[in-house]
């Protein structure tokens, strides 16, 4: 007390004024610029259906949940994101869609060091999924373009690009029937693939299941309201094909014949991740990518908007931290039971499992490769 007597009162308030501007810079400030932001922000997110915010897992008897131990990588340095693979077991080739435009073709051996990779098509854009059709045309989901029909010459052309007058944005998943048909989906028609985790933070259904008939031209919306609807795989009786929804850790069931046709069952939910592209390996079971398994963060984020709305305030100002982890490749049998899960804490971005003899084929979204395993030498066991 004495001491502050000696202060001269004018130092001592000036002391305390910028006392006062300091705590207003540094802490009143941003804090009222942020609210001030957040509340100005159109980004309006929806709270998700309650069964999206399932703490629920479901129960897979086996597992591997080590594979990069196991993985060898398949075309190193020379696939750039080969996020689906398709495969055709005359020539034994494995085609891929790249980031950089191009659908290569891998040519697969038992040692991976023989492994040949070779620009096969030039598409463009960003090609998702990949199927073969019964005469042989590689059918593409081209991200942003829609789907593409390349024929055997490697002739591209543009099948469809919109429904009932809506335009895709995020043409995703796709497979092909026997007869034909050509069943895909569009992720979102609201944001493309470079602002697709706006869609998943906006939690409102933008998704599209559809099918292109080739002897009509016509293209029919199946299911609509998906929330971000990913792969599509048909069942080897042609009667349902199985489409996922990515944030809503689920894939359905689409009746194509039979008295349900046209109907949508539940075929697998409370999936432990995320799911991706779905393929049937022709013995029995389907195989889901799980880019990234259900975390708590990924708990959090879905479970609360306003979370998800700061997440799409922040993504304009810096590059969000990656919150995939986990990943990995799920089997899962026609009755839509889980069979056995490929996993590795250090996998992420996974976005196509193909089994092809004994190998299990990662596809991924932003490795330079592919990566496999030998499901003989390193099978899943029963969890303990
Ligand atoms: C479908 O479109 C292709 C390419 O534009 C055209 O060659 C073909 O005649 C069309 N088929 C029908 C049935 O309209
Ligand atoms: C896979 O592993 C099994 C068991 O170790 C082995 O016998 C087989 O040769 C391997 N397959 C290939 C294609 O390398």
């Amino acid at each position: 007390m004495a001491e502050q007597k000696k202060t001269p009162a004018t130092v001592n308030t000036i002391q305390r004024v910028s006392w006062a501007y300091f705590v207003l810079l540094v802490v009143v400030a941003p804090v009222a610029i942020a609210v001030l932001v957040y509340r100005v922000d159109e980004f309006d997110p929806a709270p998700l259906p309650d069964h999206g915010l399932s703490r629920v897992t479901v129960e897979v008897p086996k597992h591997n949940n080590r594979v990069l131990d196991a993985a060898e990588r398949v075309g190193d340095g020379l696939l750039h994101g080969p996020e689906d693979l398709a495969y055709d077991a005359e020539s034994g080739i494995i085609y891929t869609g790249c980031s950089d435009g191009w659908i290569k073709q891998v040519t697969v051996k038992d040692s991976a060091e023989q492994t040949r990779v070779e620009n096969w098509v030039y598409v463009g854009g960003r090609p998702l999924g990949l199927a073969f059709g019964p005469d042989k045309q590689l059918i593409v989901a081209e991200s942003y373009k829609g789907l593409l029909k390349v024929n055997r010459e490697g002739l591209v052309e543009l099948l469809t690009d919109e429904a009932d007058g809506v335009k895709f944005r995020l043409t995703d998943g796709v497979d092909v029937a026997n007869d034909g048909m050509i069943y895909f989906t569009d992720a979102s028609y609201k944001y493309d693939l470079d602002h697709h985790m706006l869609d998943i933070l906006e939690g409102r259904p933008y998704g599209r299941l559809m099918s292109f008939d080739p002897s009509t031209n016509q293209t029919q919306i199946l299911v609509r309201h998906l929330y971000f609807a990913n792969g599509v795989a048909l069942s080897p009786d042609q009667s349902f094909l199985v489409f996922c929804e990515t944030p809503r850790r689920r894939c359905s069931k689409y009746h194509i014949k039979g008295e349900r046709k046209g109907s949508v069952d539940n075929f697998i939910d409370n999936l432990p991740g995320f799911p991706d592209n779905i393929r049937y390996d022709g013995d029995g079971h389907f195989w889901i990518a799980l880019p990234s398994a259900k975390t708590l963060s990924w708990d959090v984020v879905l479970r609360y908007p306003y979370v998800r709305k700061t997440m799409a305030i922040l993504s304009k100002y810096m590059h969000l931290p990656n919150i995939q982890r986990d990943g990995g490749v799920l089997a899962v049998n026609l009755e839509g039971k889980a069979v056995a899960l490929y996993s590795d804490p250090s996998l992420s971005m996974v976005s196509g499992g193909l089994k092809i003899g004994k190998y299990l084929y990662y596809g991924n979204l932003e490795n330079a490769h592919f990566t496999r395993i030998n499901l003989t030498r390193h099978a899943a066991s029963a969890s303990s």
